[in-house]
This record gives structure tokens, C-alpha cells and sequence, in this order.
């Protein structure tokens, strides 16, 4: 195992996998008898640059189930770069912590925390990708249909952060991935020709759709995120007359498969992105999605912090 989890790229399906299985098995144990103190005397920091109720919630939940504590560290309290550089940053909470988990806007920031630490660091989300809630997204599935290669993924909205981390589990782990997204909103090239690179491996597709009619064709997950991400808060107005036509609603989710299920990594803008009447449908797995941040955060911290 790495000394980081900054992105589902870094790691090898084999390895994908047994997380995805360690997460099974500590979601049966807790709801059985409870987990075993693994992580006593262990305390994760959680440094945050942006907002989160999920992640936040569940890190500190996670801790807490394996016996170990968490520490929230607001953005005005270190002023991650501003008020003292992430390397020293990195290297004093080295001395306090077992291990750093940082929301962050640029991703060189969790990159430079890895750098510098000596603990582990966890990528709880950055302006290039989600690692965490793509782990959540993939136990989901695999809970539902009980398998996971050859299942077809569409995505449909912006080609964020999210879209990245799920595209690339997708490409890892033999789930075909598509995208529908606006011109000028697609996923980054780069990270699309990784995940061409780990297709080629897994035997997966990856393909990139105008239309999300098209896109819906066959899938068997329809994904969606917000059309504004944190940090894009000024290109709000603009965004919301472009994305209204990659709306998740009622229609759309009748052209994929009959027994489809709705992801969403949740904020969700209802009645933008997604449709109450899908968020809130028999499709939708948005809530035992977000309750599975929790399982699937404690295989990583277990993994990376049990020592
Ligand atoms: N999905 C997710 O990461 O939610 P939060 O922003 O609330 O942490
Ligand atoms: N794409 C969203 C995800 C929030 C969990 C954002 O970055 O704001």
C-alpha cells in the first residue's frame, strides 16, 4: 500500500479492490458487534479549505468506530499556504498526527502535503478529483448489482473533480464509463487518456458524449454533481443557462436500463441538476451512497494509518 490516497490512479485494481472488500467487511462488522478499536491512540487531522458536511462527518465517524479520534481544522485557522508555507505545514503536524486528510482547492496542495509529511495523507477532495467519494461510489454499485466489470456508468453534467475520480475506478476496476457534458465542460484530456490507458488494461470503454440522451443508452448507473463546484461560485449564472439540458429528471433516466440506479455525490441542487422526483425515486441511491463514505473512508484510514 502507498503512504498516500491522493487519487484511485495511483493504485492498482488488485489493491481498488481489496479496499472496496476491506470496506464490506467493516460495514458488516459495525453493524453486527461494532469494529475493533484497530486505530486506539490514532488521530487523523482534517484540514479543510472548503466547506463539507459529508466528508468532514463521516472522516471524524470513521475515526471514531476503529477507536482512534479526529481533529477539524478550519480554513481560517492555518491558512493552508497563506499564513505558513504546506511544507512546513506538512511537516509540523508530522509530529502531532497519524495521518492528514485535506480538502483543498489546487491539488498540487495535497500533493505538497504528501510531499513534505511524514504520516499519511488523504486527498478528501481537490479542484482535479474526488478519491474518497469514488471508493464510496464504487461500494455502492458493487452492494447493488453485486458485480462490477461490465457495467456501463454515465455521468452526466460537468466533467469535475467527481467525474474524474469515477472515471478513473471505472477504467481501473472494468466498468465502461461515458460522459455527457456541454462543449467546454468535458473532463480534462489528460485524464481522459489515462483512463483510455487503464481501459486498455481492464477491457473497459471510455467514451465522451454532446448529447446525454445518447449517453443514457444501456446505462446501468446514471451519476450527476453540481453544474458549479466550490471555488466556481461567479460562473454560477453562466453555468446555469448552459447545463439545464443535463438535467437527471424523470425522461431521462426512462431511456437507460429499467433497473438503473442514480448516484449523485451530493450537495445536490434539486430541481437543477437532479429532479426531486429522481433524487427522491426508487432509482435513486443517493443516501446509502453518502452513508457508505463512512465504510469505504475506513478501509483507506485502517490501510494507511494501522501501521
Ligand atoms: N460529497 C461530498 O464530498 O460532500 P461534502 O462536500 O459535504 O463533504
Ligand atoms: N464537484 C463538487 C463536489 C462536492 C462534493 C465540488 O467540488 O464542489
Amino acid at each position: 500500500m502507498k503512504k498516500d490516497f491522493l487519487a484511485v490512479s495511483d493504485y492498482s485494481p488488485e489493491e481498488l479492490n481489496e479496499l472496496i472488500d476491506l470496506a464490506t467487511d467493516l460495514k458488516t462488522e459495525y453493524f453486527k458487534h461494532g469494529n475493533p478499536p484497530l486505530l486506539k491512540g490514532k488521530v487523523l487531522a482534517m484540514l479543510f479549505s472548503k466547506p463539507s458536511l459529508r466528508t468532514r462527518v463521516s472522516f471524524d465517524m470513521a475515526m471514531r468506530h476503529l477507536g482512534g479520534d479526529a481533529l477539524f481544522i478550519s480554513p481560517n485557522e492555518i491558512g493552508l499556504g497563506k499564513r505558513e508555507s504546506i511544507a512546513d505545514i506538512a511537516r509540523v503536524l508530522s509530529g502531532y498526527v497519524q495521518g492528514i486528510m485535506a480538502r483543498v482547492f489546487e491539488h498540487d496542495h495535497v500533493l505538497q502535503l504528501a510531499k513534505w509529511s511524514t504520516v499519511p495523507v488523504i486527498n478528501g477532495l481537490s479542484d482535479y478529483n474526488h478519491p474518497c467519494q469514488a471508493m464510496a461510489d464504487i461500494l455502492t454499485i458493487k452492494e447493488n448489482f453485486g458485480k462490477l466489470p461490465g457495467l456501463n456508468v454515465t455521468f452526466i453534467g460537468d466533467g469535475n473533480n467527481v467525474a474524474v475520480s469515477l472515471m478513473h475506478v471505472c477504467a481501473k476496476l472494468g466498468l465502461n464509463f461515458s460522459i455527457a457534458n456541454p462543449e467546454g465542460y468535458g473532463i480534462d484530456e489528460s485524464a481522459v487518456e489515462l483512463a483510455r490507458e487503464f481501459a486498455s488494461s481492464s477491457g473497459s470503454q471510455i467514451k465522451c458524449y454532446r448529447d446525454p440522451h445518447e449517453a443514457v443508452v444501456g446505462a446501468d448507473v446514471i451519476y450527476t454533481d453540481t453544474w458549479t463546484s466550490m471555488g466556481q461560485e461567479e460562473e454560477t449564472q453562466k453555468r446555469e443557462e448552459i447545463f439545464p439540458p443535463y438535467q437527471v429528471n424523470q425522461a431521462l433516466l426512462s431511456e437507460a436500463n429499467p433497473d438503473a440506479i442514480v448516484l449523485h455525490c451530493l450537495p445536490a441542487h434539486r430541481g437543477q441538476e437532479i429532479t426531486d422526483e429522481v433524487a427522491d425515486g426508487p432509482h435513486s441511491r443517493l443516501f446509502p451512497q453518502a452513508h457508505n463514505r463512512l465504510h469505504a473512508q475506513k478501509a483507506i484510514v485502517l490501510r494507511l494509518m494501522q501501521g
